[in-house]
């Protein structure tokens, strides 16, 4: 029987999905550098190989636009297995002369990957690490300006797939208001021919997916009429949980490049963020009380979804919440972990919406389990906030919990593979194959 969590074998899955300088996550469902996996790709390159690490990083931000967004995928050649390829996308001639890409961002990981490669070779990385900083640094001012344009402190997503988890219930109320365009081109998918149907968004999300891609085209990609009037906008606990944790690894990096006016900016990020004076502001309005946890919220209508979903887990990555704030959400995980083998679903068994084997609606994904197990347990160890006599039970819980999480991560891998994603009831992979991520995640732990 093959060991699957032998390391060579997870970096042969990488060797093979390596272009050079950029990983595909993997061949033919997608055949394109995707960006939060090539930051995690980043980050598994660097147990073996620093240089190459760097260099992913590097391919990954020369998608970056004139505005400061890094894009969601990058087309360095047209590949008719995937769908919607480089023609579709239009983005304006201006946004980025060197590389055609999508027109949407993704999870910003980029500067809490970067923290972490420069955390050894500091000095021989030095120069190279400043130079993305700067690039990290201007894609979170664009996360801050161009999609949070009232400045306050939560940032929206103009697009499901910004958010990584592409057909999450987080997103369904919204999705209910978005129209099919009637002008839709007609368009042959593409991933229902790579992976079972079953397993894939459904033929009705994917037409509304299309409708909004086509409005921001339409518009020319400009950012303010998308945050005005877009057909989705809406706060991403993801998005937002990631972003928060990457200002704080950003404004480390500041301190340690000497960049002062950069620090001054990030700590207003941070500030705006945590907001804690004010218990409705920052991310504080993403409470959803009716779940107790962080949700997503559909900001047109401001209503939440009330999915605690594996986003909301991230709220120990981010370190964002008081005593109360934390308790209640680690309460939400043990709930939800009683009721799967495996950790960490992607959405509340209980929901009503939740599917085991469909995607982002209860499928485990292992770059989610990776940040939610490094948060628990990065907060079990700087607790500080409640001299309440719980406080080591609840650290030691934290502690339990982000080490289930890290330990079902890997059983995963040994009993079914470096696929996708996996059913949190069977354990079976699903999605694609040999996938760069979950080789990644592999090479990360000892
Ligand atoms: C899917 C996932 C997204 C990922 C991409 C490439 O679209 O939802 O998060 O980046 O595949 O792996």
């Amino acid at each position: 029987m093959t060991d699957n969590l032998n390391k060579t074998f997870a970096q042969n899955i990488l060797a093979k999905n390596d272009k050079g300088k950029y990983t595909v996550p993997t061949l033919r469902l997608y055949p394109y550098q995707w960006n939060w996996d090539s930051a995690f790709a980043a980050l598994g390159f660097s147990t073996f190989d620093k240089e190459r690490a760097l260099v992913e990083l590097e391919s990954l931000v020369e998608g970056q636009w004139e505005n400061g967004m890094i894009p969601h995928i990058i087309f360095r050649q047209n590949d008719p297995d995937y769908f919607p390829g480089p023609t579709v996308w239009q983005p304006p001639p201006s946004a980025n002369r060197k590389v055609s890409t999508s027109c949407y961002s993704q999870p910003p990981v980029l500067a809490t990957v970067l923290k972490e490669l420069l955390q050894t070779d500091f000095e021989r990385f030095c120069e190279r690490g400043h130079i993305l900083f700067k690039h990290a640094l201007r894609w979170h001012r664009w996360w801050h300006h161009e999609r949070d344009p009232h400045h306050t402190g939560v940032v929206g997503i103009a697009h499901p797939w910004e958010s990584g988890r592409d057909n999450s219930p987080d997103w369904d109320e919204a999705m209910e208001s978005v129209a099919i365009d009637p002008n839709l081109d007609k368009y042959q998918r593409r991933d229902t021919e790579h992976v079972a149907p079953s397993q894939r968004p459904q033929q009705v999300e994917y037409d509304k997916y299309l409708s909004i891609l086509k409005f921001g085209r339409d518009n020319n990609w400009n950012s303010h009429i998308i945050a005005d009037k877009g057909p989705f906008w809406v706060a991403d606990p993801g998005i937002n949980l990631i972003l928060l944790r990457a200002n704080r690894d950003l404004l480390d990096l500041a301190v340690k490049f000497g960049e002062q006016d950069a620090q001054k900016e990030l700590l207003s990020y941070i500030a705006l963020a945590e907001n804690y004076e004010n218990s409705n502001q920052g991310l504080n309005a993403l409470w959803n009380p009716k779940v107790n946890g962080i949700c997503a919220k559909n900001l047109r209508t401001d209503k939440f979804c009330n999915n605690f979903s594996n986003a909301s887990a991230l709220i120990f990555y981010a370190n964002f919440g008081d005593y109360e704030k934390k308790t209640a959400s680690l309460k939400q995980i043990h709930d939800i972990l009683r009721k799967c083998n495996f950790a960490m679903p992607s959405t509340d068994p209980a929901y009503f919406s939740y599917e085991p084997q469909r995607y982002w609606r209860g499928p485990i994904w292992l770059v989610m389990n990776y940040m939610i197990a490094k948060g628990l347990s990065e907060c079990s160890s700087n607790m500080t906030e409640s001299t309440k006599s719980t406080k080591s039970d609840v650290q030691n819980s934290m502690k339990e919990l982000g080490n289930r999480i890290a330990r079902d991560s890997l059983e995963l891998i040994k009993r079914s593979g470096y696929y996708e994603y996996f059913n949190p009831e069977t354990g079976t992979g699903i999605g694609g194959n040999d996938f760069t991520w979950t080789a990644a995640i592999r090479l990360i732990y000892n």
